[in-house]
């Protein structure tokens, strides 16, 4: 294969803007031959643009053309592991948007599903790709921070108004994006959290549902997660707090690591804190701490870095920078936040899903379907700032 054809299915906000940059030739080695919308304006928009382009209704028949060697898939989350299980059965490559879906049971399928293929499935965890991110995942991977003892991310500039809230009837319902903040902002941060210091094996969270606009779904977030090793884990968001912060802090026994502000800094011990904790004759002693301090001079490729990767990947073997069956992580940290918070006791992992899935059925069930004046947003097309990391 000298260039790989891609087929979007989803043409909205986040795909459009996909179809953008393929169609204008921005990553090397693909192409966009076709793509998928099941509203006729999507269809239209794409007709204006994208001379040449297939347009199809139906996403089976996109599947079935051709036309097409991936399938990017960026509709609304729960349509996620079903397109793909649908692509892989068709041995079709697939590049699906996060998050990986709304339940995890659906997602194991899928991930079973691309295992069988033998085709290359990838997320789009475009935040993999920010500078800082990547430096911290190495360094604690490596053991520069030594034993890992505390987590802490408070990322609370998501800050979302009604307006957004209202602008598509699928968005903050459990029946169709099946969760709130931390399902519809918080996947990469969830993604990133896991990537840098793995799973843990427990966590108590709470999350306020409506706390800060009509919806049904939660826009306020804490969780507090333990490791098996001890350490702990605080994660707090909202979409309702403004001015943000966006602040991680991991500390370990050889020192520290603060990224905020668009700047990693480390603190590092000469020696391991365990050690002068048992051998010091002094009861608060003052150590050296050499300080580094790194700025983010650019913020990573985004969205084009993992398209391209990704086209490398299927097209010269590349290593992926965020491998598809990995986004069952993130979202096992969201479905067990919320099992934990409805039944306000700690969730153990593996995830109990048939309970989860139990819990979200009744949700889905009891949902007040018209409780929004729902329009849909103008798109735009282009990528948004928003979806980058925000200091
Ligand atoms: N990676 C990122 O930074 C990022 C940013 C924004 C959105 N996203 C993800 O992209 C996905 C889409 O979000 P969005 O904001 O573009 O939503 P959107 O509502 O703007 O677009 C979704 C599109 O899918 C179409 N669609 C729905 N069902 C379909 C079907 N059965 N067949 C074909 N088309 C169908 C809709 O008509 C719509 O045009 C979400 O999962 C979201 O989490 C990712």
């Amino acid at each position: 294969m000298d260039s790989l054809r891609f087929g979007i299915v989803g043409i909205g906000n986040m795909g459009g803007a996909h179809a953008v940059q393929l169609f204008g030739a921005r990553v090397k080695g693909a192409e966009l031959t076709a793509v998928c919308d099941c509203r006729e304006e999507r269809l239209k928009w794409a007709e204006e643009r994208f001379a040449g382009v297939s347009l199809y209704r139906d996403y089976e028949e996109l599947l079935d053309s051709g036309e097409i060697d991936a399938v990017l898939i960026a509709t609304p989350h729960k349509l996620h592991p079903v397109i793909a299980e649908k692509a892989f059965g068709r041995k079709l490559n697939v590049l699906t948007e996060k998050p990986a879906g709304i339940d995890t049971a659906s997602v194991a399928r899928m991930n079973q599903a691309a295992a069988e293929s033998g085709t290359v499935f990838g997320i789009m965890y475009n935040q993999r790709t920010n500078q800082l991110y990547r430096r911290l995942h190495d360094l604690v991977r490596e053991g520069a921070l030594g034993e890992i003892k505390r987590f802490v991310w408070i990322i609370n500039n998501w800050y979302r108004t009604q307006a957004y809230y209202d602008s598509g009837d699928w968005r903050a319902t459990w029946n169709e994006e099946g969760g709130g903040v931390l399902l519809n902002q918080c996947p990469h941060n969830l993604d990133i959290w896991q990537w840098i210091l793995g799973m843990p094996v427990r966590l108590r969270a709470f999350c306020k549902e409506g706390h800060y606009h009509r919806i049904a779904v939660e826009d306020d977030a804490t969780i507090y997660a333990e490791y098996e090793n001890g350490a702990s884990a605080v994660f707090i968001t909202s979409t309702g707090e403004y001015p943000g912060t966006n602040r991680m802090e991991i500390s370990g026994t050889l020192g520290k690591a603060v990224v905020e502000n668009g700047c990693l800094k480390l603190f590092l011990l000469e020696r391991d804190e365990r050690e002068i904790c048992q051998t010091s004759k002094e009861g608060m002693p003052q150590e050296k701490v050499d300080c580094q301090i790194m700025e983010q001079e650019e913020p990573g490729g985004g969205h084009l870095e993992i398209l391209q990767n990704y086209t490398n990947a299927v097209l010269y073997g590349e290593e992926l920078i965020a491998p598809g069956v990995e986004g069952i992580r993130g979202l096992t940290l969201s479905n067990a936040a919320y099992l934990s918070a409805w039944k306000d006791e700690w969730a153990e992992l593996p995830l109990n899903e048939e309970e989860f899935n139990a819990i979200l059925r009744k949700k889905q069930e009891s949902e007040d379907a018209v409780r929004r004046n729902v329009r849909h947003e103008e798109l735009s097309g282009e990528y948004s700032e928003r979806w980058s990391v925000r200091w």
